[in-house]
């Protein structure tokens, strides 16, 4: 790789990521029922119907994955707590063999010197809740604040960092509109409540962590760079109209507190009543920005489809198995973007950025290397331009369950076979390895 870790500014963090779902196994444990155990039993949802019972199993390899981070000489892990496996039912009764698991986690990342960057809501909703509604259900806030104590009373004294919720547009827009996600609404009332109950549970479960004494909280957003597909006055009108429910509802109602005219004109209608109200508790202030970002959207006009009346166009860049393009300049616009227009000299983090491939055993892995190559340039190139930007996270630490891709989509740096469980890992993470050594001048 081009750069290395001398080329970022002391402190910088490497590191990986995961999220509970996606590796733990959620048949371990005593872990409740989520959304997404029964979504992926739905007709055609998921590939091949496959779930996360079992995933990566990393309920009972926890350790050795730990090694593998360390090994590669990360500073931090990004991972989340499941909901379900804290509280099975989503409230009430709590489950103590899911909080020791989390209690081991967070000792073994600290034993081995990595930084632990929390997230509590990485997308498995307890079933029970989903009954009540889920994200339509204006409670979830409480619910959501209250699972928040429990497992911060627990392991809140050493996590180095909390995020609310990972990607809040997926949890709503394209859980609760498009349909591509648990609970597969495609509903403009759902989703609606979705996209503000979303904030709201943000902001009800700040105050609840500073109440009880925490820093170092924030939120991880996903943010695309989004552009209009001609010239056409109709696809600038598209583009900005995705603009606004993708990645700008999110990051204005948390630093101004207001929401884009360009989205409500679908979603206003189908607010709850009083929304207004919550937006001073949802805009207060937050200690780091997590952005997600993988890859641009071209966005066309749609005038034969209801509002927002847009389709994405395939563009011609180069893609990964996803059929996403690769587009490392839309990293650093969308940071210098976050920056000059929302955040200013606010701590922030990539917290996701990676790419799937078919990978097998092997392999010489040039493009993944290649792609993460490209955007730590393109990070190094946001920090130049004035960008408070702290670390990133690779995604993913490990080839994973990918919801509704379910185990065909490999992100990892590290080959999971998933007939056996192996690890194995690919060329990339030694390439990323070698690239974060540690300074000369820190040996
Ligand atoms: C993000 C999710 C993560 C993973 C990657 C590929 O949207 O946060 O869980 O699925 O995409």
């Amino acid at each position: 790789m081009k750069l290395t870790r001398s080329d970022f500014p002391q402190g910088f963090l490497f590191g990986a990521a995961t999220a509970a779902y996606q590796i733990e196994g959620s048949s371990y444990g005593g872990a409740g029922s989520t959304h997404w155990d029964t979504f992926a039993k739905g007709p055609g949802n998921v590939v091949r119907a496959e779930d996360g019972a079992v995933a990566c199993d990393h309920y009972h390899r926890m350790d050795a994955d730990l090694d593998l981070l360390a090994e590669a000489g990360m500073d931090a892990y990004r991972f989340s707590t499941s909901w379900a496996r804290v509280l099975p039912e989503g409230r009430g009764r709590v489950n103590q063999e899911g909080l020791d698991f989390y209690d081991r986690l967070v000792d073994g990342c600290l034993a081995r010197g990595l930084k632990p960057f929390q997230t509590l809501y990485h997308w498995e909703m307890p079933s029970a809740l989903a009954d009540l509604g889920g994200w339509t259900n204006p409670d979830v806030a409480d619910w959501m604040a209250d699972y928040a104590e429990v497992i911060t009373k627990r392991i809140g004294d050493r996590v180095h960092s909390i995020a609310t919720i990972n990607e809040s547009w997926c949890v709503a827009y394209l859980s609760h509109f498009l349909g591509h996600h648990a609970p597969g609404l495609r509903d403009i009332r759902a989703a609606a409540r979705a996209m503000h109950h979303v904030n709201k549970a943000h902001g009800r479960t700040m105050t609840r962590l500073r109440d009880l004494g925490m820093q170092n909280c924030g939120i991880v957003l996903n943010f695309e760079a989004t552009e209009a597909a001609s010239d056409s006055a109709a696809d600038a009108h598209a583009a900005a109209t995705q603009d606004a429910t993708h990645n700008r509802w999110f990051i204005e109602a948390i630093t101004k507190g207001t929401y884009p005219a360009e989205a409500l004109a679908g979603f206003g209608p189908h607010m709850p009543q009083n929304w207004q109200d919550d937006m001073a508790e949802i805009s207060q202030p937050i200690d780091f920005l997590g952005v997600n970002y993988y890859t641009r959207n071209l966005v066309a006009a749609d005038d034969a489809a209801t509002w927002p009346s847009t389709k994405p166009v395939i563009g011609p860049l180069e893609k990964t198995q996803m059929g996403w393009e690769i587009y490392p300049e839309g990293l650093r616009w969308t940071l210098t973007r976050l920056s000059r227009d929302y955040v200013g000299d606010l701590p922030v983090f990539v917290t996701e950025n990676g790419m799937a491939w078919p990978d097998a055993v092997g392999e010489e892995d040039t493009v993944r290397i290649d792609f993460i190559d490209r955007h730590i340039e393109a990070m190094h190139d946001a920090i130049s331009e004035g960008v408070n930007l702290q670390g990133f996270f690779y995604w993913s630490l490990l080839d994973n369950y990918e919801w509704a891709f379910g185990y065909e989509k490999r992100f990892g740096l590290i080959h999971v076979d998933f007939d056996t469980l192996d690890r194995t890992p690919k060329a990339s993470y030694h390439a990323l390895k070698s690239a974060i050594a540690p300074r000369k001048n820190d040996t």
